[in-house]
């Protein structure tokens, strides 16, 4: 893996999106997401909206850190403003409300409620406190990740996620929060993407805390899975009425030929980006095809671990992107092969919709005690703009459109999915590509903190009102 921090704005250029705006987005007739109880909502995430990074007590994250740190972020960028969502909640909530949504995903920041020594902070709490109540008062299901990536800096200056400890520090605050919180929280994830956190945090330094180490990777991600592990049971004593689960990001991975050493790169691709982290939690063992990739990596793994890494769950979220088309890179790895002429996002991503499908038909064949899916992320980044107070954004309609489409399919094949959050509510700080990339339905001016509801939104919100008035 690169030790080179630029190589994560490396995309490639969007293709031209071929559709109209003129393309209906209500679903079909026989569609599953007619059903009243199919959950739709949208997701943000702390660091990436909240702002107000040293007020009433925060601690710095990992992320201030990282942002702060030249070279990190695309054009400088840092989440010390961000959407200023802590002190416009009640208007975004007012917002996510008029637009019919049913289910707010949003994260807590761990170092805005627990102080270094694990006491609570009773400022930053009484502001989720009042978000959650709110919520509640409009009809809101909320999902709430205990940890989208923002790691007091604190606990990172300790080893972070290489140290053990952290896992049972995160059990810690996870009792805080849901003995504070009980009643108020619909469904607890614990963790946002553990492949994220512990690939691009320690494997190849793209994200905080930017070390760059396969053995790392490895051991951080064991450490994650473990603090998940823990706080499993403490939700299910503090809050038993809730849901309890953990947020994955899947990549699909198809291969460039048909030759069995390409076949084999898709194989390795998908073991690392979703057997990684759906085995253990699923089977309670690691593949052991990843170390096959990364020779000598096994993290250390005490015993009785994968018992509790492998708590039942009572769902799983499961976050969607793109594919990446991969061959053998000619030893025991794979290679990324760009397609070209294929559509692609903002981010250089390629739309495949079919990805979504297969990868959910496929992992309710792998895995025997599949829980019931919600997609806690899905959406598209485009270079919106406001002209004469409208946002057209045609791409990401009929991105919505196709994915939707695609959990549809999934459904009618046997996969239990209860619902979709689409990712994001509105533009905010796209991690190392900062303010650039814009992912949200709703548009944020960063210069006015005027929010303007992008066509998607409205015709999302239009299908939401046309399925409530159905009898
Ligand atoms: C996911 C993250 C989310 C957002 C989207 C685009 O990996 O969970 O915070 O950045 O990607």
């Amino acid at each position: 893996m690169a030790n080179d921090a630029s190589a994560a704005f490396d995309t490639l250029s969007p293709a031209v999106f071929k559709g109209s705006l003129a393309d209906p987005f209500t679903p079909p007739a026989d569609s599953s997401l007619w059903r009243k109880n199919f959950l739709l909502g949208a997701a943000t995430a702390s660091y990436q909206i909240e702002g107000a990074v040293d007020e009433d007590g925060r601690l710095p994250s990992i992320w201030d850190t990282f942002s702060a740190t030249p070279g990190k972020v695309l054009a400088g960028d840092t989440g010390a403003v961000a959407c200023d969502h802590y002190h416009r909640w009640e208007a975004d909530i007012d917002m996510l409300a008029s637009l019919g949504l049913e289910g707010y995903r949003l994260s807590i920041a761990w170092p805005r409620v627990m102080d270094a020594a694990g006491r609570p902070n009773r400022k930053g709490l009484d502001f989720y406190k009042r978000l959650l109540n709110r919520l509640k008062e409009k009809g809101i299901t909320s999902f709430v990740t205990l940890y989208h990536w923002d790691l007091p800096q604190h606990l990172e200056d300790r080893g972070g996620w290489l140290n053990r400890d952290t896992a049972y520090r995160f059990a810690d605050y996870t009792d805080l929060m849901s003995r504070e919180l009980a009643g108020t929280v619909d469904a607890w994830a614990t963790l946002n993407e553990p492949w994220c956190s512990a690939y691009l945090g320690y494997g190849n330094g793209h994200h905080a805390p930017g070390l760059a180490n396969d053995r790392f990777a490895t051991q951080a991600m064991h450490h994650l899975l473990l603090a998940h592990g823990l706080a499993i049971p403490v939700l299910r004593g503090n809050d038993p009425a809730s849901q309890k689960g953990i947020v994955a990001n899947i990549g699909r991975g198809t291969a460039n030929s048909d030759s069995a050493a390409d076949q084999r790169a898709a194989h390795l691709f998908e073991v690392q980006h979703n057997a990684w982290i759906l085995d253990p939690l699923l089977k309670g063992e690691y593949p052991q095809d990843l170390f096959e990739l990364w020779p000598g990596t096994e993290p250390l793994v005490l015993d009785g671990d994968m018992q509790t890494i492998a708590a039942p769950l009572d769902f799983l979220g499961i976050n969607y992107y793109f594919r990446t088309n991969v061959a053998s890179d000619g030893a025991h790895g794979f290679r990324d092969v760009p397609l070209e002429g294929v559509e692609r996002t903002q981010m250089g991503w390629e739309v495949y919709p079919d990805g979504l499908r297969d990868l959910l038909t496929g992992f309710k064949k792998t895995y025997r005690n599949l829980p019931p899916i919600y997609i806690t992320e899905n959406g598209m980044a485009s270079d919106d703009k406001v002209i004469d107070g409208h946002v057209d954004d045609a791409q990401r309609i009929s991105f919505l459109k196709r994915h939707l489409a695609a959990v549809d399919q999934a459904i009618k094949a046997g996969v239990d999915v209860r619902g979709y959050f689409l990712w994001s509510l509105m533009d905010n700080f796209e991690w190392a590509f900062g303010y650039e990339r814009r992912f949200g339905v709703v548009h944020v001016d960063y210069s006015t903190q005027k929010r303007t509801v992008k066509r998607s939104a409205e015709l999302v919100a239009k299908f939401l009102k046309e399925r409530k008035a159905r009898v």
